[in-house]
């Protein structure tokens, strides 16, 4: 029980330790209609699901529209959209290389989610067709769609985990307080938001910024695979164990990830592209670990240098 003032300290450090932001929010939050808020969107992910094929959903008339590209670039098939086989499996090979964490939940969704990003022939198409997209819940909980925030034809791309708060209130990605490490880190190599581009593997906050699960991740894939595709980087960044988990279908922790080159495949079948991937440690990570910012700054170092070779 807390009877001290220390005592609430204490508490208080001990979930910021956890990863708790919003203990002290500038409005109460309602829980029980954030839980209430939760199970409508599960219903309406359910109901979507059962709409025939081809049927698409009202879409979301919520969240600010923040990439305008200059370019579009022609539709590529991906890779290898999800079979049933391959959903119902744990762990099977997806767009991008290595063997990515698939889920256990919805078949059809996911069948529904690699059509609506295959299609997409544009980054407009792609964030309109995630909008119209109810099989992933975090969209119900969140205030905005953060699509994407930067250059679209950069030559490097930034790929961090979901939304935060700031995020989630302003519908761009990394505009909080990691978001302003970021910044600074890019500007460390000579990179800004005009030069590059950033978004994340999910584009939703999760509620309380819990860390995404991995149906949510496999479930929301095939999209973040198209926006690399449509973006087309000469270099990747993965920020956080994570994105990088996920996107290079590893289980190894971003500690051993980080610092050595990878591959991402784009492409069809017949014309494969490898961009180089360069997983680091994300910037959330640092601001409670600042001793590891050396080792990033190493990371981000080996990016400048091959952003330099590629060019
Ligand atoms: N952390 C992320 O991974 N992405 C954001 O956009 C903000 C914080």
């Amino acid at each position: 029980m807390v009877t001290s003032s220390d005592d609430l300290a204490a508490l208080l450090d001990w979930y910021a330790a956890l990863g708790a932001d919003c203990a002290l929010d500038e409005a109460p939050q309602n829980r029980f209609e954030e839980t209430q808020r939760q199970l409508q969107a599960r219903q309406q992910a359910r109901i979507h699901a059962q709409r025939p094929q081809g049927q698409v959903a009202p879409s979301n008339p919520a969240g600010p529209a923040i990439v305008s590209p200059s370019r579009s670039k022609p539709s590529t098939p991906l890779p290898n959209s999800p079979s049933r086989s391959q959903q119902k499996a744990t762990a099977s090979s997806m767009p991008g290389g290595g063997a990515a964490f698939a889920t256990s939940g919805n078949a059809g969704q996911l069948e529904d989610a690699a059509a609506r990003a295959m299609h997409a022939p544009t980054l407009i198409e792609l964030r309109k067709a995630l909008a119209e997209f109810d099989g992933c819940s975090l969209k119900f909980s969140a205030k905005s769609l953060v699509f994407g925030d930067g250059n679209p034809d950069a030559d490097v791309m930034f790929i961090g985990e979901a939304p935060g708060r700031d995020e989630d209130l302003q519908g761009v990605p990394f505009v909080g307080r990691a978001g302003q490490l970021l910044d600074k880190m890019m500007a460390a190599i000579g990179r800004d938001r005009s030069n590059s581009y950033i978004t994340n593997i999910l584009p939703w906050r999760p509620p309380g910024n819990r860390q995404p699960s991995l149906d949510e991740q496999a479930m929301l894939r095939p999209f973040i695979h198209r926006h690399i595709e449509l973006v087309n980087p000469k270099i990747l960044v993965f920020l956080g164990g994570t994105a990088a988990q996920q996107l290079l279908g590893s289980k190894e922790g971003i500690m051993r990830l980080r610092g050595k080159w990878n591959n991402y495949a784009i492409g069809s079948e017949n014309s494969t592209r490898n961009i180089p991937v360069m997983p680091t440690l994300h910037p959330a990570f640092l601001l409670r670990t600042p001793a590891q910012k050396r080792s990033a700054w190493q990371d981000l170092l080996e990016v400048a240098a091959k952003l330099d070779a590629l060019a």
